[in-house]
């Protein structure tokens, strides 16, 4: 496109702010300026900025508490059942995994990807990405397999994260087993819909959530890739959870068994204002409430046994039919905002530092794709067995609280094999 076409779209779309900055640079600047916004789209910013105008009220509607699966009411020829079904998928070459490291990881405040933060475990300190791979081996060893391996990064971390597994010799992983694919991104826009404009003269922009991954795999050929390997099944997981087991048998075979087409790993609250996204059904259909969302009379609800109705809670540890990924990738999930505060370059290129939250980032959530299907698994795991994050400094959900769920489970595991 010309620079006047951008210039009369910039017009088009009340972009002013950007218009005065435009006319008041150098020409190579203008020049750079105009290029990157050549690569924005334009009509998608104006969605955007509806979404901040419109407050969606969140219609709730008629909540139902969801069913799950008990592994520990399981007998054991149902858990063996399961458990075969899951590992056929494995030994015929049908699985891969997905980690997703493209967030900015801004609660734990460490300088760096997530993925290359190290934490001080037990026999020795660990990156989050060497326990990854250590993981996904212990199940290639089990099974007689090579897992194949997806990366998802973002534009931000991606060569830092490449650069790291590479010095690292990918933790011993095969190397041609692990793919890196990186995340979209989604601009920031002010409270005024205006584009936000950074002290070097860069659009700013940022990844556009976990739910990005979907259509990432599409646009970055991922898809095409399994579909050529073979693999039906893939199990999608967050970097950041330290008892994460992507290689999850059960939850295969139960998908499968079930003929569903996601299956997700729930734990249950502790309490019932435990401040955990919910899975509940909604006009029977399986969804993640959050938690200042939940209908006040429903949080402590209780069913005939005196269990919580509503505590089956969402933890991301979520397993897709490479069919169902496709499916996903073509449907447009919605935005949630977060509203943050952003140093932006004013109309007389004067960079200013709101003292207020001042602009919006908009990502997709990875849960939003569940409403496309009629059917989800649901088995419930534990605290002390699937969920260590690490998401902030200090406090709940830290290094310090994964650390210690980290070493206790190792030590269950071992004094079991003894
Ligand atoms: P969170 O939503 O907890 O975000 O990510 P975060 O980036 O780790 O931390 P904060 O919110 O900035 O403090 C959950 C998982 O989803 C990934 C993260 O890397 C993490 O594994 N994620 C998040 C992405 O891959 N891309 C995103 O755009 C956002």
């Amino acid at each position: 496109m010309k620079e006047e076409e951008i210039i009369k779209d910039l017009e088009k779309y009340n972009q002013t702010r950007l218009i005065n900055i435009l006319n008041k640079v150098d020409k190579n600047t203008k020049k750079e300026i105009i290029n990157e916004v050549s690569e924005i789209n334009l009509k998608e910013l104006e969605r955007l900025y509806e979404n901040i105008k419109n407050t969606v009220e969140v219609d709730v509607g008629e909540l139902k508490p969801v069913k799950s699966i008990n592994p520990d009411k399981l007998t054991k020829e149902e858990y063996n059942e399961f458990e075969n079904a899951g590992i056929d998928v494995l030994k015929n070459n049908k699985f891969a995994v997905v980690i997703m490291s493209g967030g900015e990881g801004t609660r734990l405040g460490y300088n760096g990807p997530k993925g290359t933060f190290k934490i001080d475990v037990e026999p020795r300190p660990k990156y989050l990405f060497e326990i990854m791979a250590d993981s996904i081996q212990r199940a290639n060893k089990k099974y007689g397999i090579t897992i194949p391996w997806y990366i998802m990064t973002s534009n931000k971390n991606n060569d830092e994260i490449v650069n790291f597994m590479e010095e690292h010799n990918y933790f011993g992983y095969p190397k041609e087993y692990i793919g890196f694919f990186k995340q979209g991104e989604l601009p920031l826009i002010t409270e005024d819909g205006q584009l936000v404009i950074d002290e070097n003269y860069k659009i700013r922009k940022a990844a556009d959530g976990n739910g990005s991954v979907f259509k990432s795999m599409r646009d970055r050929g991922v898809l095409e890739d399994m579909k050529e390997k073979g693999i039906e099944w893939v199990y999608i997981g967050q970097i950041d959870n330290v008892l994460l087991k992507m290689v999850d048998t059960l939850l295969l075979g139960v998908a499968i068994k079930e003929g569903s087409e996601i299956a997700t790993r729930s734990v249950f609250k502790d309490f019932p204002r435990e401040r955990m996204g919910t899975l509940c059904l909604k006009n029977e259909m399986v969804k993640v409430i959050e938690y200042s969302e939940i209908p006040e009379d429903m949080i402590e609800a209780k069913n005939e046994n005196g269990e919580m109705l509503f505590g089956e809670s969402n933890i991301t540890c979520n397993l897709f039919s490479l069919k169902a990924i496709e499916k996903i990738s073509l449907k447009d999930l919605p935005y949630h905002k977060a509203h943050k505060k952003y140093s932006y370059m004013d109309e007389n290129c004067k960079m200013i530092e709101p003292v207020e939250p001042n602009a919006y980032k908009f990502e997709y959530f990875i849960f939003d794709s569940f409403e496309f299907f009629n059917q989800i698994s649901i088995v419930r795991g534990k605290r002390e067995e699937d969920f260590a994050p690490i998401k902030n400094k200090e406090g709940v959900q830290s290094p310090e609280t994964a650390i210690k769920l980290y070493n206790d489970y190792w030590k269950k595991q071992k004094s079991e094999m003894i």
